[in-house]
């Protein structure tokens, strides 16, 4: 009974219902969530409860309250921006034509390599901070702004850290094919990758692959995978099908990837073998907002082959700098033309299934972490309404309140 915290008097709660196939949310109106050592233990009615079985009582005073939000894939440890970029592209410059001339990623993994430990720590960490303020109560990174062994290095040693220091759920990719370094051809920087990928299993959970014309292709992904599962790596990733179809996301998710990332150009047959594979199709509609696309993925003929949707910010300075999980539900529901439910579904269960962690959290059910939202709003739905706005009021991690820093982190 000591550590038991109950949040009384929640206007709406809402849970994700996971005996749903597919999960569906679950809303409840006048309730009581018991959190017990950091974990949902049950829910209950508002009416009738009795204070003196509680070790606190804390009174929401009819607000909603609503899973934490999961972002499956970020690359937010970096160095430096890319403002004058985002404008080469506004002027119509492309962003794979930035990339050939030795700007876009690259010029960030120049900055990256230049930027000591420490430095990277503390921006990534700010930077953690604010997205957690946002919404965010667990996190993927990726390593790939470093292109050799020392800097992948680094950024993945700054991801461990940030796992110990922040209270936080952090699950780490290795993305070392994710551009061809200046001073290399692509099967020379391919093979180094292939040859080193050993030196980084302990550092990360899975691995990443960039995929698409002029950086790596879908044989190389499969070399990627076919090693990374020799080598020990439990989770595989990539980034398919995002400016042009290549038919990575079908052969990933044959050699069983756990998520599929972007799949703006997927046709129905890559979203049969991610229904085959149990494969998360992660969409990142900041990328669209931010590259100015028009091709958006076929999200419906997913929904309706049975696919988990999940969705993530894709934070990182060049395709999508937004720390702001609430910004993606609200552009997935009108880019993609799906309902609240679907979104919100996406980035609170679809994304913890992305990691591997629907069982641990996501879902806000009994025996899961206490990781929840309270809201600025008396209906969930405001979130996909009103666009532009913060709608949290306050972020629950294990059932603690997080400190939220006022100022936003710009770095
Ligand atoms: O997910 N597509 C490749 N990689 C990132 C972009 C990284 C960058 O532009 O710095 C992405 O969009
Ligand atoms: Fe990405």
């Amino acid at each position: 009974m000591n550590d038991t915290v109950c949040f009384r008097n929640i206007g709406q709660l809402v849970q994700v219902d996971t005996a749903n196939k597919p999960p569906r949310l679950k809303i409840l109106d006048k309730h009581a969530l018991i959190v017990k050592n950091g974990r949902v233990e049950k829910v209950l009615k508002d009416s009738g409860l009795k204070s003196s079985n509680y070790s606190r009582v804390i009174d929401l005073k009819g607000k909603t309250v609503i899973p934490g939000l999961v972002d499956c894939h970020t690359h937010l440890i970096y160095a430096g921006e890319r403002k004058d970029e985002m404008e080469r592209r506004l002027d119509a410059t492309s962003y794979m034509d930035i990339l050939k001339r030795g700007g876009g990623i690259l010029s960030t993994v120049k900055a990256t390599r230049e930027a000591d430990g420490k430095s990277l720590l503390k921006t990534a960490k700010a930077r953690m901070k604010r997205m957690m303020a946002l919404g965010t109560t667990a996190f993927e990174i990726k390593s790939g702004y470093g292109l050799d062994i020392e800097t992948e290095k680094k950024i993945l040693s700054v991801g461990n850290r940030l796992e110990k220091e922040l209270p936080v759920p952090v699950t780490l990719t290795y993305l070392g094919a994710h551009a061809i370094p200046e001073g290399s051809t692509k099967s020379q920087y391919f093979d180094f990758v292939m040859k080193n990928l050993p030196l980084f299993r302990n550092l990360a959970d899975g691995v990443d692959i960039f995929c698409e014309e002029g950086v790596f292709s879908v044989k190389d992904l499969k070399r990627l995978f076919l090693q990374a599962k020799l080598v020990g790596f439990t989770q595989l990733r990539a980034h398919v099908e995002e400016l042009s179809h290549q038919g990575g996301c079908a052969e990933a998710a044959r050699l069983g990837a756990v998520s599929c990332d972007h799949l703006e150009y997927a046709n129905p047959k890559d979203i049969r073998a991610m229904k085959h594979g149990d494969t998360v199709a992660v969409l990142m509609p900041g990328v669209t907002f931010f590259l100015g696309g028009k091709k958006t993925p076929l999200v419906h003929s997913m929904l309706d082959a049975g696919v988990t949707l999940a969705l993530a910010t894709d934070c990182n300075p060049g395709s999508s700098p937004t720390y702001n999980m609430q910004t993606v539900l609200n552009l997935a529901c009108h880019l993609y033309r799906i309902t609240p439910e679907q979104a919100l579904v996406a980035a609170t269960y679809g994304s913890a299934k992305a990691l591997e962690d629907h069982e641990k959290y996501g879902s806000l059910q009994p025996g899961q972490r206490a990781d929840f939202l309270t809201l600025k709003t008396k209906d969930y739905r405001d979130l996909f309404y009103y666009f532009g706005e913060n709608f949290v009021e306050q972020t629950f991690i294990q059932g603690q309140a997080v400190r939220i820093p006022k100022a936003p982190a710009i770095e």
